[in-house]
């Protein structure tokens, strides 16, 4: 059985203020989850997310990480510093880095063996585009992303990462994909796994539906087999919707 995972992608939202302030009122909320649950915040927000939600069993996430472990590299974070700072995981290779900061598949890989290797909890997003799905290439699509994003790991580095499903027409749209779409091509990234690193691999890693994941398709998305948790971004940032999901996947 794999444990579900919620993890909230606040993407660029809130000041240090605000985040105390919604962790404030979320943690109250969440408390007796049978999920594990994540809040990935901004980097600014990482020192008083830590503090506030130390001891509560939500993990603290970044959204971002450089793959060298210091240098020349102006505005970029390593793993050692979201380490540092509280952060368990970071998000990798979201469909927003890969569309405005030109972020490939194998930038993608090379931050997921950093993180990897330094003892943080990856959460690796792959996703289609509106074109690639109109265009049946779906499965092409989220199949070569998911390979060149774990090429050259171990089958225990692979079953301690978390991969994210996220077509990209459904993030931020209300467009949410149905729950046979989205467990199909969930299935589909298992057998990708399977194909690299083997039956038993592939049945523990935790792979993640997000696009439009909110408190009321929580419930039909989170009962389908494949689907091993969300992540979650508008809804994220209200703590009653946040817990709502949650709920539905305790
Ligand atoms: P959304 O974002 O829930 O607002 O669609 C999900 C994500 O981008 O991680």
């Amino acid at each position: 059985m794999r444990k579900k995972l919620i993890a909230g992608n606040w993407k660029m939202n809130n000041t240090p203020a605000e985040a105390k302030a919604l962790i404030n009122s979320a943690l109250p909320l969440l408390k007796g989850a049978a999920c594990d649950v994540a809040m990935c915040v901004p980097a600014v927000d990482l020192a008083i997310a830590s503090e506030l939600l130390s001891g509560s069993g939500v993990m603290l996430g970044a959204q971002n990480m450089h793959w060298a472990s210091a240098g020349a590299y102006t505005g970029e974070l390593s793993a050692a510093m979201l380490l540092a700072v509280g952060a368990s995981c970071v998000i990798l290779g979201h469909s927003e880095r890969r569309q405005y900061f030109a972020e490939t598949d194998e930038t993608v890989g090379k931050k997921t063996r950093a993180a990897l290797a330094a003892g943080l909890l990856p959460v690796v997003c792959v996703g289609e585009l509106k074109e690639e799905r109109l265009g049946g290439q779906t499965d092409k699509v989220v199949t070569r992303q998911t390979r060149v994003a774990l090429d050259g790991l171990t089958s225990e580095q692979t079953i301690s990462l978390v991969v994210a499903y996220e077509p990209v027409w459904a993030i931020g749209t209300g467009l949410v994909a149905t729950d046979e779409q989205a467990n199909e091509t969930i299935g589909v990234i298992r057998s990708v796994i399977k194909d690299m690193f083997g039956e038993s691999t592939a049945n523990a890693v935790r792979i993640l539906y997000g696009g439009s994941m909110n408190a009321a398709n929580a419930a039909g998305l989170l009962a389908q087999p494949e689907i091993d948790g969300g992540l979650i971004g508008g809804a994220s940032l209200k703590a009653n919707d946040f817990a709502a999901i949650v709920k539905a996947a305790s």
